[in-house]
């Protein structure tokens, strides 16, 4: 089980890898274009690899093969732990097959809906394959299904690639996702807060805390 952080913000990269418990960043064109102003993608992966060292995902964004192995050959020449986010699609498949058994260049499939995609995907030698499961759930299926069917075949197939849930828009998104099989979720920064928090654990703690004041205070500690 692993958790990766889902954005290109340099500030919530650095808070979450503190808190000891992310171990890779996912990144795509939409999070880019929040960005303010004019912006520099290397520069911005490179900040961010600087604070995480794991995969981080950088996605193509081209729609042909040539297009596809070009962008990723540039993006991987950046540094080591880049992964190379390719579009599910048959362009996308041959992408994956050159750049993982040719070029030793990891991928990650992404957009990834349903079990058949995942299978081309895993066959093709992804190492990651991102399942999304709001998107999923936008279409009327269950996104829980989708992930265990997938992690059931790649465990009978022995396929090595692993499973991140994305496009997480409520907390019991990772929940389901973990109990459905996925290897790691991809977690925006403020459902990684939202994750440490439950209201009956801030009142337990300021309980007894309060006690331990209310002691001191009587002076019914000693010093040492
Ligand atoms: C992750 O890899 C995806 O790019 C991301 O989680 C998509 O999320 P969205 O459906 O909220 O755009």
């Amino acid at each position: 089980m692993e958790i990766f952080i889902d954005t290109v913000e340099v500030s919530e990269v650095k808070e979450a890898v503190s808190w000891g418990v992310v171990s890779g960043v996912t990144t795509n064109p939409k999070l880019v274009s929040s960005l303010k102003g004019k912006i520099s993608l290397k520069d911005k992966i490179l900040e961010i690899i600087k604070l995480c060292d794991g995969p981080i995902s950088v996605e193509v964004t081209s729609d042909d093969f040539d297009g596809m192995v070009t962008e990723a050959k540039r993006y991987s020449s950046w540094h080591s732990n880049i992964v190379i986010k390719i579009p599910m699609g048959i362009e996308g498949l041959k992408a994956v097959k050159v750049l993982e058994r040719d070029c030793d260049i990891r991928t990650n499939v992404t957009a990834i809906m349903a079990s058949n995609q995942a299978v081309l995907a895993a066959l093709a030698g992804a190492t990651y394959i991102s399942i999304f499961f709001a998107r999923i759930g936008d279409m009327g299926y269950d996104a829980t299904d989708v992930i265990s069917t997938i992690a059931g075949l790649l465990k009978t197939s022995n396929l090595k690639a692993k499973i991140i849930s994305g496009s997480i828009r409520h907390l019991m998104d990772i929940n389901r996702s973990f109990e459905a099989g996925a290897d790691i979720v991809t977690v925006p920064f403020n459902f990684l807060k939202q994750m440490s928090q439950n209201p009956r654990t801030t009142e337990t703690i300021s309980e007894f805390n309060n006690l331990w004041k209310g002691m001191k205070e009587k002076g019914l500690l000693s010093s040492d």
